[in-house]
């Protein structure tokens, strides 16, 4: 992607997409229309996606690529180098947005360290934009007084209907920080909400489907996932949703649930 594009808001998540199958779902991926892919040092999956691309014939330029730092690649010295070899694997002189997966878990490497090295490396051009993954509000304030208010392009975490992550997603819209939302589709767990299914009914659409659109109506990006032709191609036509302000409300009204991804290194959440 030009440096200057804005990333497209549907992308296609690689976690678990690994082996030829994963080339061929990415494949799929592209070839139902997705042109966003996010991929981590941890997924092992930058191999892929970069295959996936080239077998795709779709130009470089036209395909957005994110990929994510690595725990293991935060401390002094390290994240150039990590995100070097994340251009090998996936076979690119850069990527268009490079994040810092998690914040360092208890803390081990001081914020500043990390934010700093990833500063840099977009500064060395190996990513056109930076951001972070799974930062409460207090990270991307201690950040933004680091690296510069205006740097963090997007912050990925949690978010679908099942968990809204308002304080979260409220700070991000207010701040010009883009939400990803990952697990989307909470990893598979909408059929059942009648919320869902009664808009999905009305639109004749999946629940997925509208949990996708909803995303999408706040101006948010998603990425799911699936290792299925068939979900992959209908995830992608969300897009084609339009749900009503009345739908908005209702998603919005959707009881809280829990917090799925929550290891035990993990930050103090909002
Ligand atoms: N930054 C982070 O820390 C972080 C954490 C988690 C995820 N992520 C990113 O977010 C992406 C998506 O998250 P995720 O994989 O955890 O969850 P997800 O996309 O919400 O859900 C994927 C799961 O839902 C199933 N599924 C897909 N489409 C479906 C449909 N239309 N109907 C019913 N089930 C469906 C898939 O199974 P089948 O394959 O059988 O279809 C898979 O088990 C990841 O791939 C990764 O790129 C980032």
């Amino acid at each position: 992607m030009r440096t200057g594009d804005e990333m497209p808001r549907l992308g296609f998540g690689t976690y678990g997409r690994t082996g030829p199958e994963g080339v061929a779902a990415i494949l799929e991926a592209l070839e139902s229309g997705y042109r966003h892919l996010d991929t981590a040092q941890s997924y092992d999956t930058e191999a892929e996606v970069g295959e996936a691309v080239r077998k795709s014939g779709i130009g470089r330029d036209a395909v957005w690529l994110t990929t994510k730092v690595a725990t293991g690649n935060l401390g002094r010295g390290a994240v150039v180098p990590s995100l070097e070899r994340s251009l090998e694997a996936l076979g690119v002189d850069q990527v268009d947005l490079a994040l810092i997966h998690w914040p360092s878990p208890n803390g081990e490497t001081p914020l500043e360290v990390y934010m700093e090295q990833i500063a840099e490396a977009k500064a060395h051009g190996l990513a056109a934009r930076i951001g972070v993954s799974n930062f409460p509000v207090a990270l991307l304030k201690q950040s933004a007084e680091i690296i510069g208010a205006g740097e963090i392009y997007t912050n990925q975490f949690e978010c679908n209907p099942l968990f809204q992550n308002r304080i979260l997603t409220e700070y991000c819209d207010a701040t010009g920080i883009i939400v990803t939302c990952y697990q989307p589709i909470a990893a598979g767990r909408l059929s059942g909400e009648p919320t869902l299914r009664r808009i999905g009914a009305a639109h004749g659409a999946t629940p997925e489907q509208v949990a996708l659109a909803w995303e999408l109506a706040r101006g948010w990006a998603a990425i799911p996932t699936s290792g299925r032709a068939e979900r992959i191609q209908s995830n992608h036509a969300a897009r084609d949703i339009a749900l009503t302000q009345q739908d908005l409300d209702n998603i919005a009204a959707i009881p809280g649930g829990t917090r799925q991804i929550n290891p035990d290194w993990g930050p103090d959440w909002d």
